[in-house]
């Protein structure tokens, strides 16, 4: 009888679960609505409760809720209008384990960025059950301010600087505004970027798309490789 029971819960727990997958979205503009910061301590809990490769447990995650510090990673990724928190995600390469892993060893160098998707998706689906929307962001050391009138010098010292791999001395540069502004010490590489709010436009699966597809997927028959 327990058993029974324990299938009925099981049953409806997957079809949730399946649900809660499919009706997430990623959400681009926000109502303005503030998430209360126990719910994005929970958010970044889950997070860490995601697997990483040989349990390094590398992920840092720095929470930005104030409106300048908002509008500043705006300038970088000028979407995300109304949102309510943002997260990055570091990799702390101090780690012993890193060191040996991420650099030493070339063919376990991707993990962190598996690790990073896995922190991830937790974060957006724990967040969807709650009722909080999210947009997963690229955002990397060599993101650009993308800001209107610089003066013309400051756009030829800026291309000579990207031509000689010395992006990172650009005042306008995502990796110098987190070393100089935010105090990010250099041994936590970016990974990423999560927007978190409530959707003031909630996409629409039937007719939306992004980039060169519609986001309603295809019959998981096409995803799958034939022998
Ligand atoms: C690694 C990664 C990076 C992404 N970067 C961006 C981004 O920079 N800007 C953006 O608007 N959406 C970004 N997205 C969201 C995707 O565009 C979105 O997941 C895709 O269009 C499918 O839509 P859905 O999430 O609503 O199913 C990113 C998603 C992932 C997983």
């Amino acid at each position: 009888m327990v058993i029974s029971n324990n299938n009925i819960i099981e049953k409806e727990f997957d079809q949730m679960l399946m649900d809660l997958i499919k009706e997430r979205r990623s959400v681009r503009l926000f109502n303005g609505k503030k998430i209360s910061t126990n719910e994005i301590l929970s958010i970044i809990e889950g997070a860490t409760w995601a697997p990483t490769g040989c349990n390094n447990q590398e992920l840092r995650f720095l929470i930005l809720e104030k409106e300048e510090e908002i509008n500043e990673i705006l300038k970088f990724k000028p979407i995300f209008r109304g949102v309510s928190h943002i997260v990055l995600i570091f990799c702390d390469m101090s780690l012993p384990m890193s060191q040996k892993m991420y650099i030493k060893y070339k063919f376990e160098r991707h993990l962190p960025y598996i690790d990073t998707g896995l922190a991830l998706g937790n974060m957006i689906l724990y967040a969807k059950s709650k009722g909080i929307d999210s947009c997963i962001f690229n955002l990397s050391e060599y993101h650009i301010k993308q800001e209107k009138n610089i003066k013309l010098i400051n756009k030829i010292l800026n291309k000579i600087k990207a031509k000689l791999g010395l992006h990172t001395l650009r005042e306008d540069n995502f990796e110098f505004y987190l070393r100089k502004h935010l105090k990010i010490p250099k041994h936590l590489k970016i990974k990423c970027g999560v927007a978190f709010g409530f959707a003031k436009k909630y996409p629409n699966v039937n007719t939306d798309k992004h980039g060169w597809n519609k986001i309603m997927r295809k019959k998981v028959s096409y995803y799958i490789l034939s022998k």
